[in-house]
């Protein structure tokens, strides 16, 4: 059997537990549809228990899949059952894209590339700054950081509540990246060109920490990569304070993008109706 892309249909997944959130199907069959591609994308639901005889399944061809992405809380089990990861989320430890190769699982994570896809799409200029300010210390907020220093702004404060998760990803990413209590802020806004939420403040209707923005360099981006609400408590309030905003919905479409493009061989566009099609569906859901 071979494995050509001009004569077989090529089916990809997302796997995760649950994924019934994930708008990944979505993304995915907005683009196999405009573009005409005869594929599939469908969501699976695997324990973490069913992960590693599902890996194994994707590795064998078994599955079906000739790739596919993984969400919570699958991106490190992912990662130590690839065979081959990328140096980008060998630094990570957590991929969130797989794809199959000469019998092989290769994987990557896409998620800080779409992080700086959404920046520059909808704030060119953003990387034109010397320092940054991440609030935040979770799983997410790796990626981020690795994007932010790989883009070349050379100050990166990590604020976070506890303050010893800051400090493993401080010790993670190298001497640019400097570990803070939250009660840092007022200290380090000063002069700031970039301002990054990735935790879920806000996220469950609880309020948010007043933050003053204005001593942020002019020109200054505030971006936040919670995309539910689209316009978070934080954003909200920068725009207020007559910052430059920009929400995350971007980054899940434009991470998804790299995955697409080796599952079907052909780059798809983010474009305004896909945006609207997932604004659509956060609408209908809440
Ligand atoms: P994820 O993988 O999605 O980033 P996570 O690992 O649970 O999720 O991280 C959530 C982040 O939000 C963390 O930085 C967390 O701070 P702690 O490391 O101190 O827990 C932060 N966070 C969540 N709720 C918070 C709150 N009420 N105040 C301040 N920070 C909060």
């Amino acid at each position: 059997m071979h494995d050509s892309r001009e004569t077989f249909v090529n089916h990809a997944f997302v796997a995760g537990y649950p994924v019934k959130h994930s708008r990944s199907p979505l993304i995915h069959g907005y683009w196999l549809d405009k573009l005409g591609i005869p594929g599939s994308y469908r969501a699976h639901e695997v324990t973490p228990e069913a992960f590693a005889d599902f890996m194994k399944a994707v590795k064998s061809g078994e599955s079906g899949y000739c790739g596919g992405n993984v969400t919570i809380p699958h991106k490190e089990a992912a990662f130590a059952l690839a065979d081959r990861p990328d140096e980008l989320s060998r630094e990570l430890g957590a991929v969130n894209t797989l794809w199959r190769e000469g019998g092989m699982v290769h994987a990557t994570n896409t998620d800080g590339r779409g992080f700086t896809a959404n920046l520059d799409e909808r704030a060119p200029g953003w990387d034109r700054c010397d320092t940054a300010i991440i609030l935040g210390a979770g799983g997410a907020s790796r990626a981020v950081i690795q994007a932010v220093r790989d883009r070349g702004i050379k100050t990166i404060h990590v604020l976070n509540r506890t303050v010893g998760r800051a400090q493993e990803l401080a010790d993670r990413f190298g001497p640019r990246v400097h570990a803070q209590p939250l009660e840092a802020l007022p200290e380090v806004m000063s002069g700031a060109g970039l301002f990054i939420n990735t935790t879920s403040l806000g996220m469950d209707g609880a309020s948010v920490p007043d933050i003053d923005f204005t001593p942020m360099a002019s020109g200054a981006v505030v971006t936040d990569i919670v995309y539910i609400p689209l316009k978070t408590p934080i954003l909200h309030q920068a725009e207020i304070q007559g910052l430059r905003i920009v929400d995350g919905l971007g980054m899940l479409l434009h991470q998804a993008a790299p995955g697409f493009a080796k599952w079907f061989g052909r780059q798809p566009v983010v474009d305004a109706a896909l945006r609207q099609r997932i604004i659509d569906d956060m609408e209908r859901r809440q």
